[in-house]
């Protein structure tokens, strides 16, 4: 594997199955206003959540393969189904530094959870098919705090509804939510994860169903505070100067108009003319090992 080296110049790329991932652009961009950042949704192949660990690891490859192109000094892995199934391999297939948003939830979680004495130690989490199963969150909490048990539910309608532009005042995604969250007002878990970086756009439909007593985690802001430290830590943080107008460039493989009539809704801002890039290029490409 060759060194790995870079600059303070180069960019973050940051990679989800498709729009999901942009809820943490957002919050990189707040934190880190002077990086420059690479996005690339697999819009064409996307939901990742419902397919199996095989499939969404060699896809995943495929992507961060096609992100080193761009010499990035860090990859974001902005998604939880990714995070869930596939990092501890694309650490050994990659030299560039990669950050998960599953690590920075859980702790995010373990941090929000004071639950006081004599109530049963459970958090909620919501989240794609395949992460529910990897029960990678379970274990992210049980190795910070082995007394916090998760109780998970896979919600496998939220993330195409959220793909297809449903909003969240829809009657559909409100009984939808309704039939999925029921367990957790039942339970009365004091946190809930929202564990796939699609369901912040949902969250106050999420919180007028579970009322006020449940704080929502999103991984965005502490994985975002995950990245900075990184980059300090490893001197290559660009840190000085002014902040950039425009510092963001998307790739996508399905062609681009839904995606730029969605993303304003996950980033608060316009995008325009998310660069189009076609899968079968990707399914040729080879790990960089
Ligand atoms: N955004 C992805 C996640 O965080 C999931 C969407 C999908 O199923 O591809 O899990």
């Amino acid at each position: 594997m060759p060194a790995f080296s870079s600059q303070p110049s180069d960019p973050i790329a940051v990679f989800d199955s498709g729009l999901g991932g942009l809820t943490v652009v957002r919050a990189l961009l707040r934190r880190l206003p002077r990086e420059r950042l690479i996005y690339f949704g697999d819009t064409a192949r996307v939901p990742y959540g419902s397919k199996s660990p095989r499939t969404v690891l060699q896809f995943a490859r495929q992507c961060l393969h096609f992100l080193t192109q761009f010499n990035p000094k860090l990859m974001v892995v902005a998604c939880n189904t990714v995070s869930a199934t596939a990092l501890q391999s694309l650490h050994q297939d990659f030299t560039v530094p990669i950050i998960g948003v599953l690590e920075p939830g859980a702790a995010a979680a373990v941090a929000a959870a004071r639950i006081p004495a004599g109530q049963p130690r459970r958090i909620g989490l919501i989240a794609t098919e395949a992460t529910i199963a990897s029960q990678a969150y379970n274990q992210a909490v049980t190795r910070l705090d082995a007394t916090i048990q998760v109780i998970g539910r896979a919600c496998p309608l939220l993330v195409p509804m959220i793909e297809e532009g449903r909003l969240q005042e829809s009657p559909i995604v409100r009984s939808v939510l309704q039939e999925y969250l029921h367990p957790f007002k039942s339970l009365q878990v004091p946190v809930l994860i929202l564990g796939c970086t699609h369901y912040p756009i949902f969250s106050q439909a999420i919180e007028a169903t579970l009322g006020s007593s449940t704080t929502l985690i999103d991984s965005a802001d502490q994985t975002a505070l995950v990245v900075a430290e990184k980059l300090a830590t490893m001197h290559i943080a660009n840190d000085a100067g002014t902040p950039l107008a425009d510092g963001l460039t998307c790739y996508v493989t399905d062609q681009g108009q839904r995606f730029e009539s969605l993303a304003g809704r996950f980033l608060g801002r316009l995008i325009t003319q998310p660069v189009w890039v076609e899968p079968e290029r990707l399914e040729n490409l080879t790990v960089e090992k």
